[in-house]
């Protein structure tokens, strides 16, 4: 009698449990969702961020609103959403930082494989090297000599440790064995203004950030990061081109919400981001911006958690060789 009574008891609770998370995934969402961009308002992740996050506001019948949360090269605002209510209104648009940021900082406020569920990955952007427009060299071959030539005042631009831009700088100096002084900045978006300022030399940046000032002769552009030219860049060469034979960098973005996420919210936003990422409209800017949206195979919980492991152990032996850590 006691056994039966237990498990009629057990049963209850399932059912219960059952239909709350019915309740849930039939209300979710109620009310706006805010998606938390590490880095500056106007940078790269950003735009790539508020394209993505309009269209899947209408899928989601609910806004979802961007709050810019810049700051150690990204491990700021991802810290920001592994700390938040895992109620599924907040979530996390970052880039191949979080993978990096995994070695580069030992001390970091969350455990970088197990604070966060996955919605999808949305784009893989492509880097360039670029330059403030009057500086002297013409291509990349002329840009490496004057960086050598120059070591101890030539300035890079980046957003901070763990930064895309950082990557790519990195990558670069060790690529022509040059240590070069580093400008960190809290985004591409601010050190962009002051490259069209000349206030800085060069910078690593994504083409989402850089392809408008490339096309309006504002800054100098010396080599793409993809294995081939951009449609939308057809003048600038790949780093191959220049000189640099294995110079390929690019910079996979993916969706993520706090641990303990209900799977129906987590499953319901990655539905809207593939969506979203159908979207004739994002397609298009994207394209313009000289990226592509992801597939709908990428756009789930299990290829943006296979992605962030394989790189996290791609980028391990590297940073680890090359010595540089944010702590
Ligand atoms: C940004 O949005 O500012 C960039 O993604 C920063 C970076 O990672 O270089």
């Amino acid at each position: 009698m006691k056994i039966l009574k237990t498990m009629l008891g057990l049963g209850a609770a399932f059912a219960v449990t059952l239909s709350s998370a019915a309740a849930f995934a039939e209300g979710y969402p109620e009310r706006t969702i805010t998606m938390v961009v590490p880095f500056s308002a106007g940078g790269p992740t950003d735009t790539v961020a508020r394209l993505v996050a309009e269209s899947m506001s209408k899928d989601l019948g609910q806004q979802i609103v961007v709050e810019n949360v810049g700051g150690a090269g990204g491990t700021l605002g991802a810290g920001r959403v592994a700390a938040a209510p895992a109620d599924g209104y907040t979530v996390l648009l970052h880039h191949i930082g979080m993978a990096t940021s995994a070695t580069l900082y030992r001390k970091l406020a969350y455990d970088t494989l197990n604070a966060f569920e996955y919605v999808g990955l949305v784009t893989d952007v492509p880097m360039t090297i670029v330059a403030r427009k009057d500086l002297e060299p013409t291509d990349l071959k002329g840009l490496i000599d004057y960086m050598k030539a120059n070591k101890d005042t030539v300035t890079v631009a980046n957003a901070g440790i763990g930064a895309a831009s950082h990557l790519c700088g990195m990558l670069l100096m060790s690529a022509i064995d040059t240590p070069l002084v580093t400008v960190p900045y809290k985004g591409t978006g601010p050190a962009m203004t002051d490259l069209l300022g000349g206030q800085v030399d060069i910078m690593c940046d994504q083409t989402t950030n850089t392809t408008k000032q490339i096309q309006g002769g504002t800054i100098k552009a010396y080599a793409v990061t993809s294995p081939a030219r951009l449609d939308v860049l057809p003048d600038v060469p790949t780093a191959a081109e220049g000189g640099l034979a294995d110079f390929q960098v690019g910079i996979w973005h993916g969706i993520y919400a706090p641990k303990g996420t209900p799977t129906e919210a987590v499953e319901r936003l990655s539905k809207a981001l593939q969506v979203a990422l159908k979207d004739q409209n994002v397609a298009a800017r994207f394209a313009e911006l000289g990226t592509a949206p992801s597939s709908e195979a990428d756009a789930t919980p299990a290829a943006l958690k296979a992605k962030l492991e394989s790189e996290i152990a791609r980028w391990k032996p590297v940073i680890e060789a090359a010595g540089q850590f944010a702590d």
